[in-house]
């Protein structure tokens, strides 16, 4: 295991991400975490991240008290990245001081000493790194040395192999350090002995035995099915390790897609084998939604709505049973677990703001239900892996995220006046179709039609109408916390345009979204 303590730079999942990619496994928790929560993991190396933060600050983010002993005693490898390497350097009785030159951005570095970090025969006397830096070592530990410096002459990489520890001041994760990957590769493979054989095959088996073990032979456990990918992928492990005794809902909102109801129940029941019991609740929702035009109390309803069908689901299952289902199955993904705990004054806020509905179900209030949460130690495309493995249907896997308030963020207020949502469903449908069949689904992160409450004046025929528009919005993004808009093709934009207004009754204008995140967000609401 590898195991990355984060002081809060924007590129510690990336490290992650990298190293896995290497298939090794690595781990991230928070920098500031206990002693016992790091031995608990028996790593067998250690990657301090970097971080905004300068070892001099008051409240700067530090290892926990007993680390060096304890890396030392256990020989566990430990490489510091730019505030990481600070830290080492500062805490182990060398100086870090304000660099007369801050580094920031692209850089050349010179290996000043082959061999060690840099005995890699792929990689350069001279490098171009990404820096990003306004402190630097000046004095460095006893037993440490340079092994290169930037063209300013400032400390690039250090280490002391006795010891085992290692720094490196630029970010060797990011692809502008052109040979970063391989350094990391020569530190993890050749200097620590890692090997690599962290396979999805072996998440899958550890993921059986770990279900197995938990629920107990006569345990039952429900699970909020949304139609998304990970709710999907988790219930299927779930369902693969205890059978029957996985019990799934979903929830006919009235808020969902052109035949979206049909379409996934067919996934979940021909495809999966899921037990699935399909909740027809679309008029308690619209009933409640009526007059609502607030977008945060249309999503609080629709949250406390699901929660108590849920509720209701779960009582009706223990009348049946005879006993309370003991666990509850959530699709969590590791972003959601690390991000919910920003590491101490690492700048980074919780940005659980988003995710905090993203949850279907929500806990049944007096259910006292333990939580299953499968997926909690992998990112997006490995759970599509874990799913593809499973035999998921690709098509599912690769869905676009659709929110769980559905279409009611894609009419903006009232969504339940006149036939507002069937007017979106027709066109998203054909929005959506056009997407797939011009082969451009998979570039997008997400596309979707959204209902303009306004009339305007067109012309269709002979005829003068006053019909609604519709807006068609499509972005490219890596994680929905900044995206950029689609840029489509002309002529597809023409046909589209054609097509909706044609085949869409009510639909006299088309328009394309063409801001980027920030400043708007993905959706309308
Ligand atoms: P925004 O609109 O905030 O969206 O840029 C970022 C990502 O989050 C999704 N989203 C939601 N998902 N409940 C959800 O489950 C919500 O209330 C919600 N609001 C936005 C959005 O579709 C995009 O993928």
């Amino acid at each position: 295991l590898v195991l990355i303590l984060d002081f809060g730079s924007q590129y510690t999942h990336l490290i992650t991400r990298r190293i896995r990619a290497l298939n090794v496994l690595s781990l991230c928790i928070n920098g500031t975490s206990s002693l016992k929560s790091i031995t608990d993991l028996n790593p067998r190396v250690i990657i301090l991240s970097g971080g905004p933060h300068s070892v001099h600050a008051p409240n700067a983010p530090c290892f926990p008290p007993g680390f060096i002993d304890y890396v030392e005693s256990n020989k566990v490898h430990v490489l510091g990245i730019c505030y990481g390497l600070q830290l080492i350097v500062q805490q182990l009785g060398g100086e870090v001081r304000i660099g007369e030159k801050q580094e920031y951005g692209r850089m050349d570095i010179k290996v000043t000493k082959a061999g060690g970090l840099f005995a890699n025969k792929k990689v350069g006397d001279w490098q171009s790194v990404w820096m990003s830096h306004g402190d630097e070592a000046v004095k460095l530990p006893e037993g440490f040395e340079v092994v290169a410096r930037s063209k300013q002459g400032a400390v690039a990489a250090v280490e002391n192999p006795g010891k085992r520890f290692y720094g490196l001041q630029y970010h060797p994760e990011v692809t502008h350090s052109l040979e970063g990957m391989e350094t990391l590769k020569h530190f993890l493979f050749d200097l620590c002995g890692v090997t690599a054989g962290w396979k999805m095959e072996d998440v899958l088996k550890e993921g059986l035995r770990v279900i197995e073990s938990t629920v107990g032979p006569d345990d039952h456990v429900i699970c909020a099915l949304s139609g998304g990918v990970d709710s999907t992928v988790a219930a299927t492990l779930v369902h693969k390790a205890i059978g029957e005794r996985l019990h799934c809902v979903f929830v006919d909102n009235g808020l969902l897609r052109w035949k979206e109801r049909e379409r996934v129940m067919e996934t979940f029941e021909r495809d999966l084998h899921l037990p699935v019991t399909c909740i027809d609740a679309a008029d308690q929702f619209l009933s409640k939604l009526k007059g609502v035009t607030e977008p945060e109390k249309k999503r609080k309803i629709i949250g406390n709505e699901f929660i108590s069908i849920f509720d209701a689901f779960a009582h009706d299952l223990e009348q049946k049973l005879g006993k309370k289902p003991a666990y509850l199955v959530q699709g969590t993904l590791y972003p959601d677990v690390i991000e919910s705990c920003p590491p101490p004054g690492s700048g980074r806020t919780h940005s659980h703001t988003i995710k905090s509905h993203h949850n279907v179900g929500g806990l049944p209030k007096d259910m006292k239900l333990k939580l299953i949460e499968p997926l909690k130690l992998l990112f997006k495309d490995e759970v599509r892996k874990l799913g593809k493995l499973m035999e998921v249907p690709q098509g599912f896997l690769k869905r676009h995220p659709f929110p769980g308030p559905g279409l009611a963020v894609r009419v903006p207020g009232d969504v339940t006046l006149e036939n507002r949502l069937e007017i979106l469903r027709k066109a998203d449908e054909i929005f959506i179709q056009s997407i797939k069949d011009a082969g451009i689904y998979d570039s997008i992160w997400q596309a979707f039609a959204v209902f303009m409450p306004v009339l305007t004046v067109g012309v269709q025929g002979d005829q003068r109408t006053h019909s609604y528009a519709i807006t068609l919005r499509a972005v490219t993004s890596q994680d929905g916390m900044t995206a950029d808009w689609y840029y489509f093709d002309q002529k597809f934009l023409v046909d589209l345009s054609t097509r909706i207004c044609n085949e869409v009754p009510g639909v006299n204008r088309v328009l394309l979204d063409i801001t980027s995140k920030p400043p708007s967000t993905i959706e309308w609401e």
